[in-house]
């Protein structure tokens, strides 16, 4: 047998419950004949995962990118392009036992950078950094002096810039003995503005509970303001649904961080008790989304049980599919997004069109222009530290789901 089928005939024993050796190998194409794929694979008593490495296609510069495949012990899938750190995919089974894909994507890099995608800017499934969400017109004063950074939302600089960190190659190193993928890059001093060389690093790990943790990690040799996420997404009926309004929210979250017509915060913490705002109870999206100004959802939710570990503060529930989605994070704030400028121009996978509310993001954070905001908890980085940030998305079928 070739080392390649031999690591494909020990992960199907694990699934089947049935593993007891310790292995460790990785396979290329040249040695199994087969172009494009390579798998790295790590086994001991507990567990057995393999992580699937082919060709994704090219950036317009005409660099290579990566697909990356993690896969758990009930099948449970995700993928990650290397370009922007990018979710493209998360398989999940419904309440059959059937597998969907839950996220908003594209199966190659065409999708990625297509006009309609480029122009509209969803930033689907992507890392953004260095400063996820909005800073009031591109600016900040640290230190004493005034950095200027891209103004690519109207005046405002949004998700780090032109070229954040959603658009640029991130160095991929498979873990396979911990299921996980791990990311590095570098952004340099003065990159869309930003003071300091940063080193960041993004690790996705799935695990057997269904669970894709999100671990971030950020160093800098000068302050700066540092806010990661990620901005996957999600529709949970995997494409049985034209939208994602039926799906049931809860945020455990009292107060949300009120905007200006920019949607840049006023400063002020409104309660969110008694208006549309109002997740506390689970709640459809659609139920009352027309009647939010702006077109729908796009608000930072100061999140009520926050201290700095990982805590809930969100759960998702599709009704048809019987699909849960837990977000756990050790943020702050969350930016509940549901999806109003999705406008109908981009083609999706399995040719779905995503059209307004679509898909919805729950974008674990700090708030958004921390760096104007002194009442906001500090996004600043200092030399000698070391940022530090973790997200979950578990997955699950409700129980007695009909
Ligand atoms: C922002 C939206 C924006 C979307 C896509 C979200 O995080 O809050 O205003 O349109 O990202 O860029």
């Amino acid at each position: 047998m070739k080392k390649r089928e031999v690591s494909r005939t020990l992960l199907l024993l694990t699934l089947a419950g049935s593993i007891g050796a310790t292995s460790l190998s990785s396979c290329s194409s040249q040695e199994s004949g087969e172009a494009d794929t390579e798998t790295t694979t790590a086994s001991n008593d507990q567990a057995k995962m393999e992580i699937k490495k082919e060709a994704f296609g090219k950036t317009k510069e005409g660099e290579e990118t990566t697909l990356y495949t993690l896969t758990n012990a009930n099948g449970m899938q995700l993928k990650v392009t290397d370009y922007g750190a990018t979710i493209t995919s998360v398989l999940t089974p419904d309440k059959n036992g059937k597998l969907g894909d839950v996220a908003l994507g594209f199966d190659s890099m065409d999708g990625y950078q297509s006009d309609a995608y480029l122009k509209s800017g969803p930033y689907f499934g992507s890392a953004i950094g260095r400063y996820g969400n909005r800073i009031a017109k591109g600016r900040f004063t640290l230190n004493g002096q005034e950095y200027k950074l891209a103004q690519n939302n109207g005046e405002n600089h949004l998700h780090g810039g032109t070229k954040g960190f959603d658009k640029v190659i991130w160095q991929a190193e498979p873990l396979a003995d911990q299921n996980a993928l791990r990311l590095t890059y570098v952004s340099p001093d003065g990159e869309e503005g930003y003071p300091g060389k940063l080193t960041t690093t993004v690790t996705y790990t799935l695990t057997d509970d269904n669970e894709i943790k999100i671990d971030y990690t950020a160093t800098t040799d000068k302050a700066t303001p540092v806010n990661l996420t990620n901005h996957s997404y999600f529709n949970l009926a995997a494409g049985e649904a034209n939208d994602a309004l039926d799906h049931v929210l809860t945020i455990n979250a009292d107060k949300y961080t009120v905007v200006d017509g920019s949607l840049i915060p006023t400063g002020e913490q409104r309660a969110v008790k008694g208006t549309v705002m109002d997740f506390n109870t689970p709640t459809a999206i659609g139920a009352r989304v027309k009647d939010v100004e702006g077109g729908g959802y796009d608000h930072n939710y100061v999140l009520s049980n926050s201290d700095g570990t990982l805590k809930q503060a969100a759960t998702v529930y599709e009704p048809t599919s019987g699909r849960m989605m837990e977000v756990l994070t050790t943020e702050p704030g969350i930016q509940f997004y549901s999806g109003n400028f999705l406008d109908g121009t981009i083609e999706g996978r399995g040719g779905k069109t995503y059209s307004k509310h679509y898909g919805f993001a729950l974008e674990t954070q700090h708030f958004p222009d921390s760096p104007n905001q002194k009442d906001f908890p500090s996004t600043i980085l200092e030399p000698g530290q070391t940022y530090k940030s973790s997200t979950v998305y578990k997955f699950s079928v409700k129980e007695n789901a009909q």
